[in-house]
């Protein structure tokens, strides 16, 4: 693996368009690194990684995630079923697995059930415990998590004001979003830090103010924890970077 240390956290770009292009090359330049090992991928949901997940569903991207094994996981899942509207796993089902054939043995989505959160949690930590390497403080290891980022700051479903900021112990946390009146599943800090690599994707002006609040008045927003970290990079285009100074 390249060492990614020496690698500008910040990457801006012009548009929409030419962000996704560069997240499309790193993601498929991380998994070529990779040398045929499994790579565990963690998607991120939302809007915004759409145009990712159908743009690394065309030449030449694809031949790179077909042809190599990777892995498909979620960061957080909204408690719907599979193919609700709002569902991470159909958007990414209808944009990306489908069209590229991925095996379902290489499809690890998080299973969210109203009535019972927290065994829901448990069954994907399971398979996390089977699946992934370990670090050495025993924590699974994501080879690349892709990260959204809400107006509010929070990423993944690691909202502000919720229990889940500070869950030091299960790797896979039930939330309640009291602003959206519903449960969701999310990866904790400890799995989201514990990653080989972090990878923001923001788009749009409407994420110029938190990128401001994160990047220029280090607000202790919830994405902000991560901001500090190594192997941590942020792709944006220009309209969500635009109230950043020079
Ligand atoms: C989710 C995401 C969440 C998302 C942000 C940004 O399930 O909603 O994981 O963290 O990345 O809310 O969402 P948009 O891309 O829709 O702005």
């Amino acid at each position: 693996m390249t060492d990614s240390h020496s690698e500008d956290p910040l990457h801006i770009y012009p548009d929409a368009q030419s962000l996704c292009q560069a997240c499309a090359e790193h993601i498929c330049r991380r998994i070529a690194q990779g040398d045929q090992q499994p790579f565990h991928l963690a998607l991120s949901g939302g809007s915004t990684p759409r145009s990712l997940y159908q743009r690394l569903a065309t030449a030449p991207y694809r031949e790179t995630l077909t042809g190599n094994p990777v892995h498909f996981w979620f960061g957080d899942e909204r408690a719907v079923p599979p193919d609700h509207p709002d569902s991470n796993y159909r958007m990414a089902r209808e944009t990306l697995f489908e069209p590229l054939g991925i095996p379902a043995e290489r499809i690890h989505p998080m299973r969210p059930l109203p009535e019972d959160m927290s065994g829901a949690a448990s069954a994907y930590e399971q398979a996390l415990e089977q699946c992934l390497d370990k670090n050495d403080r025993g924590l699974p290891r994501f080879d690349l998590v892709l990260l959204g980022l809400g107006p509010d700051g929070h990423t993944a479903s690691l909202f502000p004001d919720t229990d889940a900021l500070e869950e030091q112990h299960h790797w896979v946390t039930p939330v309640y979003v009291d602003k959206l009146a519903s449960w969701r599943l999310s990866l904790s800090f400890p799995v989201l830090e514990a990653a080989r690599e972090r990878l923001f994707l923001v788009a749009g002006a409407g994420k110029s103010g938190v990128i401001r609040q994160l990047f220029t008045e280090h607000r202790p927003l919830p994405a902000g924890r991560l901001l500090p970290l190594p192997d941590t990079f942020w792709f944006l285009d220009q309209a969500a970077a635009r109230e950043l100074s020079s």
